[in-house]
């Protein structure tokens, strides 16, 4: 089976780097989607059950030319969906079009569904359609179709502890890149002085403890009968043996009190709170015991909470906040575009990372050389 991971403008090198760590070298980037070759359904378990930056598990099915809706129709018929759907299963199809001439989504939609729907009534004259779900994607780009089975269901974002969101929180995948691009590892500090519903720090202790952040949810395809039970099973006692315990030193700071509470109760479900300490303070009068750590923050921006101007003023304090923790490395995702002008100080780095539909730089400002101190 092949599989394709699509994951967010900007982190498809993290999601290459994590598969690479789970025994998955060879995966291929294209258009925003990774590729892996070769696969099989303990594949499709490991990796939902496992990586932390992916956003959904699609198993790639079909790919034929589509420069008509009879072509279409055939294309998706070709799919042996009797041997994959169950007599009851719910099929939706979903569609993505892009510089092709079958482009009106409703249309496409209906001519896959009823594709599918032949295949199926050759085996179950009946379809019931109130048992598992099964999403269909189709993918039309320049002409060419790709047909994927969704295996995840929910968007592997959701890990099952953040229950309560705060204002304008990141998706746990992308979290998980922000501190996978840092320079943190689990013995040094971690701070995230702008902690919302608890996301950052939550991921880098799920990193950290290698807490499989999948085990807490359940996927479509855990439902779906093709599936042989044993995949599941073997892959989450790997999830379960992969965890370690140790101690970690790991803050959040917000300046809402709700947004505090909501944190605590976050990391609990999460099975990380031992780990975190959450205190209700203001960014700007941080200080630390440690002389050196790691602070990843998305600050509020005008876009979403408060206003421009009060993005831009956090800005200014938080240049005048490193430059008093100077072994401190800080990292900030933010759409503030002069960002770097307002904070004094050129980013080390900066790479453009899309959160919520906004571009956004992750600018990193590092502190000295662990060498160098
Ligand atoms: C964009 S949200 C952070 C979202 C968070 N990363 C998450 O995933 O939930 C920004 C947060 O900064 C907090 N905040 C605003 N001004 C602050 C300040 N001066 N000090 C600390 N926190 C502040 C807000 O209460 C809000 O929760």
């Amino acid at each position: 089976m092949d599989l394709l991971i699509p994951a967010a403008t900007g982190i498809e090198a993290v999601v290459k780097r994590q598969l690479a760590l789970l025994g998955y070298p060879n995966a291929k980037a294209v258009n925003g989607r990774i590729a892996l070759h070769d696969c099989s359904w303990t594949d499709v378990a490991r990796l939902n059950l496992m990586l932390r930056s992916g956003e959904r598990v699609l198993v790639r099915l079909a790919q034929f030319a589509a420069e008509d809706f009879d072509a279409l129709f055939d294309g998706v018929a070709s799919v042996p969906w009797d041997e994959l759907v169950d007599k009851t299963g719910r099929v939706t199809v979903v569609t993505k079009s892009v510089n092709s001439q079958l482009f009106a989504h409703h249309s496409i939609q209906s001519v896959g569904k009823k594709a599918v729907v032949k295949v199926l009534q050759r085996r179950y004259p009946v379809l019931a359609e109130t048992g598992a779900d099964y999403r269909v994607e189709l993918d039309i780009t320049n002409d060419v179709c790709t047909v994927n089975l969704d295996t995840s269901g929910e968007g592997l974002h959701k890990r099952g502890y953040r229950t309560q969101p705060y204002d304008a929180p990141l998706k746990e995948t992308t979290a998980a890149a922000l501190v996978d691009l840092s320079v943190w590892n689990p013995d040094k500090p971690f701070a995230d002085l702008f902690c919302g519903s608890g996301t950052l720090p939550i991921e880098a202790a799920i990193k950290a403890l290698r807490i499989a952040p999948g085990l807490g949810r359940k996927f479509a395809f855990e439902r779906w009968g093709c599936v042989d039970v044993g995949a599941m099973k073997s892959a989450r006692s790997e999830a379960q043996d992969m965890r370690v315990h140790r101690k970690l030193n790991i803050f959040g700071g917000d300046i809402s009190p709700k947004a505090v509470e909501l944190c605590a109760l976050h990391a609990s479900q999460a099975g990380v709170a031992e780990h975190i300490t959450f205190v209700q303070a203001d960014a700007a009068q941080f200080t630390s015991e440690y002389s050196y750590g790691v602070n990843i923050s998305n600050p509020p921006y005008g876009e979403r909470l408060g206003d421009v101007q009060q993005a831009q003023q956090l800005a200014r304090t938080m240049g005048k906040l490193y430059r008093t923790l100077d072994k401190w490395n800080f990292y900030f995702l933010s759409p503030v575009e002069d960002f770097e002008r307002l904070f004094g100080r050129r980013a080390d780095k900066k790479r453009y990372i899309y959160n919520a539909g906004i571009k956004c730089s992750y600018y990193a400002f590092n502190g000295p050389k662990p060498n160098a101190r």
